[in-house]
């Protein structure tokens, strides 16, 4: 068949509460035209991140029935701890309450003044984390990655021959090596089996401990069992085990790929390593045998842990992505390519020319979607990136909406609703207005900063 259903029926569901063009139009302006800071009510599909917004199943529900709130050594850690075991064989599992909390972890006994750290691209998390410890977040993606238009099937690798020299120009100052998988801050794209394996040995050679940012490892298992040489006859469980078999840590987002609301973990082999952080999540975050979670978030993620690697869900996972680009791709609207595992990547700069990478063509975009269609996005662009300590802004390296999808949330339906949303803004894009800051925070201020519109051709420093 050439239909790939959704491996799930509905059992229990929520409203969308349907707004009209005319309401959306004053609630984006009434918001400042910043989407953060619509209520998610006034919002038809919500794109704005894959975090914790996933359905949980029948079986993740009735887990929650059985979590145990015990201070210390209660069993629903025990069932958690031995269903991360099972995929990601580590000594040592330390439960957080998000993904950031084991990086602040990490970083508070890795980071440090003077201290440069590797990855493909690090997260926006990472890099804040490992630069509050006063050290420098390095990326070292392939030339690949960060072209939109090249088709590389493993866009997130990391270049071999730059990490090699890094290392050996920096030997003295770098603490570990990470990766990132799939690599979301490059457009969710993955990295292969090879490619862990080869980093995993220059950093042995180099006797630094390399570590996996693992959110998205079962979408990564997917692509490394569809594109990668000598893959496609192995389970699921399988590739994703020998992927963190040449890691010696990892940190993990459970509001990612193990179909949490909440939860995050920081597990290692070192036991020295292991003692230090335990002392840090004592005092951060909570006792070792639940960390930032309740027992029942640790059950609900035992058993998401279990149902993420299901090979049905993941060939579904994948394909609505590819299947919204292809057709993206058909409209003529340029994406970045190839589909990446969570989220589809609109390169507005290109789509919307006359718009001023000043005037920020990413929110004209995201805002265009809201107020067309109730779709919300995010734009990852010169709003997010553009502005400098120094306070100085620049146009960012790219400026791309995020359409970010939800776990088992949203249907082929939902899709074709959002395709029939682009061919309406294709209509009237080339009046898009421009914006233009009104105010905004010292640090990050995509979140909280206020937006006017402005003639399209103005950007703020043009
Ligand atoms: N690492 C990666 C690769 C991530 O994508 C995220 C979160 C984190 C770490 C931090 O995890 O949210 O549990 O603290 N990404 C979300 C997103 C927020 O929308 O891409 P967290």
């Amino acid at each position: 068949m050439k239909t790939i259903i959704e491996p799930f029926r509905i059992k229990a569901v929520e409203p969308i509460r349907m707004t009209t063009r005319e309401e959306r139009v004053k609630l984006i302006r009434d918001a400042d035209y910043n989407l953060f800071a619509l209520q998610s009510d006034d919002v038809l599909i919500d794109l704005l991140t894959d975090s914790g917004t996933g359905a949980m199943s029948a079986a993740q529900w009735a887990a929650i029935m059985r979590g145990d709130e015990s201070y210390a050594g209660s069993p629903s850690f025990y069932r958690f701890e031995a269903a991360v075991k099972d995929l990601m064989p580590f000594k040592h599992v330390i439960p957080t309450h998000q993904g950031r909390a084991a990086e602040a972890i990490l970083f508070s006994i890795l980071g440090g003044q003077g201290r440069r750290i590797p990855n493909n691209t690090h997260f926006d998390t990472t890099r804040g984390n490992i630069e509050a410890s006063g050290a420098e977040a390095v990326d070292l993606v392939i030339d690949e990655g960060r072209d939109p238009r090249s088709t590389h099937p493993f866009k997130g690798n990391m270049d071999l021959d730059r990490l090699r020299a890094f290392l050996a120009d920096n030997h003295g100052s770098v603490p570990c090596v990470m990766m990132t998988i799939t690599n979301n801050a490059g457009g969710g794209q993955p990295v292969s089996l090879e490619n862990l394996r080869a980093v995993a040995a220059i950093a042995r050679e180099f006797d630094k401990p390399f570590i996996i940012d693992g959110c998205r490892f079962a979408e990564n298992a997917w692509f490394i069992r569809e594109r990668e040489p000598g893959q496609g006859e192995r389970g699921i469980r399988a590739i994703v085990r020998d992927c963190f078999e040449v890691a010696d840590a990892m940190t993990m987002s459970a509001k990612k790929d193990a179909f949490g609301n909440i939860g995050g973990w920081l597990a290692l082999n070192d036991d020295d390593m292991a003692e230090a952080a335990r002392a840090t999540l004592i005092r951060t975050e909570g006792f070792p045998t639940y960390g930032g979670m309740a027992g029942r978030d640790l059950e609900a993620l035992a058993q998401g842990l279990a149902e993420i690697v299901d090979e049905h869900y993941l060939r579904y996972r994948i394909r609505t992505n590819a299947y919204v680009v292809e057709r993206l791709d058909a409209l003529g609207v340029p994406v970045v390519r190839p589909a990446g595992g969570h989220a589809v990547f609109v390169d507005a700069r290109a789509w919307l020319p006359h718009i001023d990478p000043l005037a920020y063509p990413g929110q004209a975009l995201a805002v265009a979607l809201y107020e067309v269609g109730g779709i919300r996005g995010c734009e990852i662009g010169t709003v997010m990136f553009g502005r400098h300590p120094a306070g100085t802004e620049t146009p960012a390296a790219m400026d791309l909406v995020r359409l970010a999808f939800p776990r088992r949330t949203y249907t082929q339906s939902h899709a074709d609703y959002l395709i029939e949303v682009f061919e309406e803004v294709a209509r009237v894009k080339d009046g898009l207005p421009g914006y233009r800051i009104t105010w905004e925070p010292a640090l990050m201020r995509h979140f909280t900063c206020r937006f006017e519109r402005v003639e399209a051709g103005a950007g703020q420093g043009a």
